[in-house]
């Protein structure tokens, strides 16, 4: 069978993506104030992160920091760091010592593109200040200046996940009106600096999955406040789009969701009627920030939740038809079945007997890939950016620090030839994509280091000991040959 080409747009962006509290650490220098994330433990998969809370009466508390629900915080819990407990974002892997190393390694693989994440609390420690830590403003003015040296742009997630502990504690989070206005201040604040050198920016990270305490800041868990959060996350979105627009004409902007693909399990209409309705749980996001406007099944997903009507005023209906996005950003690391019964808000699902797994039990599926962009597009027909895409493995590092990781390869292989199938043959529009995570750094979900992503090894364990020394992995060099034909290199899956 002839191989087709797989070659890409010529302005194809190429890149890697992270994190602000998972990769760049230096969490009490410059100035930086208390974060969310700060406050979360390490875990595991048998172990969930956890925050370390006081009550009024000394009580320790524990709650479980998922990222996908809330759970009820009582009013009076503060938090507190422990001794005998490690904090992952603390040091993360140390990028604020290491960023000229590790841009220069990324540049040596062709990148054209990094997306970062900007820690709010860098740049207003409490989120309540008037004027921005100017020591937090120039760590990430040194970064694009580095990256520019090598001809790479920035793509900036404002808000990946996180929040100023202050916001958190003092408003319950995004439920507060007055969050919005400190979002579109610190907004405000990075499109006056660095407008100037960066087109690309995302509002939020995977908006359509965050709504525990960690990232939205919100204490209780009723279905109510997490969509109320939600609305008010809408609106401060559309406001910082409206804004950027006027102060950057070139810019462009998207919001990032958590679009792994969704199948139902069977073909029974009762399990494809609920498939429908799960997958609408994502498209309420997209379908409102990328079209403007809530749609028509927005009551009945709230009834679901537990409640009858979100409140919302005419002068926010107005703002989110004006501040619509300009593309859709997406990460894609996996599939996930789904049949009645099932929770409509469902990240894991039946077993796929069709598919094979990760270590973490992430089933693979690349032409799953490939199907999100043409049903993303299909739907809001607007450019498509996959800002995530990646495989957590455990790597196995021989004396020199080298791994061979032939696994990984694969797995970028596959849905990298996916991707180029959508683009090629389907026409869906692309704009780039950035791998999740160039450089090894800690995971999301569990806080461990050995779900490692990265075409760069760092020398590190789960619990922050190591020389912090990066080290190329051998994707690094096959990555290098895929940038550097734009796709030619990549063969059929
Ligand atoms: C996405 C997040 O959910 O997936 C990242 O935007 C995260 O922050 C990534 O790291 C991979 O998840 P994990 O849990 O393996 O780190």
């Amino acid at each position: 069978m002839s191989k087709k080409v797989k070659s890409l747009p010529k302005d194809f962006l190429w890149g890697g993506a992270t994190a602000d509290f998972q990769y760049e650490g230096g969490f009490n220098e410059g100035g930086r104030g208390i974060l969310s994330h700060d406050y979360e433990t390490d875990g595991s998969q048998a172990h969930p992160r956890h925050h370390t809370m006081r009550l009024s009466d000394g009580q320790l508390i524990n709650p479980k920091s998922s990222f996908i629900l809330a759970e009820d915080i009582p009013d009076d819990a503060k938090p507190v760091f422990l001794d005998d407990q490690y904090y992952p974002s603390h040091q993360a892997v140390d990028f604020y010592h290491h960023y000229k190393e590790d841009i220069k390694l990324m540049a040596g693989m062709g990148f054209n593109v990094f997306r970062f994440s900007v820690c709010w609390s860098r740049i207003f420690p409490t989120g309540e200040e008037t004027e921005p830590n100017m020591a937090g403003l120039k760590f990430y003015d040194d970064v694009i200046n580095e990256m520019a040296k090598y001809n790479m742009e920035p793509l900036i997630t404002i808000c990946h996940d996180e929040m100023p502990m202050n916001l958190a504690i003092k408003y319950n989070g995004w439920t507060s009106r007055y969050v919005i206005d400190a979002y579109v201040k610190y907004a405000q604040t990075l499109f006056d600096y660095f407008g100037d050198r960066c087109r690309y920016w995302l509002t939020f990270n995977e908006i359509n999955a965050v709504r525990g305490f960690g990232p939205t800041g919100v204490r209780q868990a009723t279905g109510h406040d997490r969509y109320l959060a939600a609305h008010n996350m809408f609106v401060a979105s559309a406001k910082a789009v409206s804004l950027g627009h006027k102060m950057i004409p070139e810019s462009q902007f998207g919001a990032m969701y958590a679009m792994s693909e969704l199948y139902p399990a069977t073909c029974k209409p009762e399990d494809m009627f609920h498939h429908m309705q799960a997958r609408r749980e994502n498209w309420y996001f997209i379908d409102i920030m990328g079209r403007g406007y809530y749609p028509s099944y927005a009551e009945e997903i709230w009834q679901h939740h537990g409640f009858n009507k979100l409140e919302i005023a005419p002068e926010d209906l107005a703002t989110l038809n004006a501040g619509q996005l300009d593309y859709i950003a997406f990460s894609y690391y996996r599939s996930n079945t789904t049949k009645d019964g099932d929770e409509w808000f469902n990240v894991g699902g039946s077993a796929n007997p069709y598919l094979d797994e990760t270590p973490w039990g992430w089933p693979v599926d690349p032409l799953g890939l490939r199907y999100c962009m043409n049903e993303i597009y299909d739907r809001i027909q607007k450019p498509i950016f996959i800002v995530e895409n990646g495989m957590g493995a455990i790597d196995q590092a021989d004396d020199q620090d080298y791994v061979e990781d032939d696994y990984r390869i694969d797995y970028l292989q596959q849905h990298l030839s996916a991707m180029a199938d959508a683009i090629n043959i389907d026409h869906v529009p692309c704009l780039g994509y950035t791998m999740w995570a160039p450089i090894d750094l800690v995971s999301l979900s569990t806080g461990e280091m050995k779900k490692r992503y990265g075409f760069v090894y760092v020398d590190m364990d789960d619990q922050g000991q190591g020389s912090l020394k990066r080290t190329p992995k051998k994707s690094y060099q096959w990555m290098k040959q895929v940038i550097a034909t734009n796709g030619a290199t990549l063969t059929d899956n």
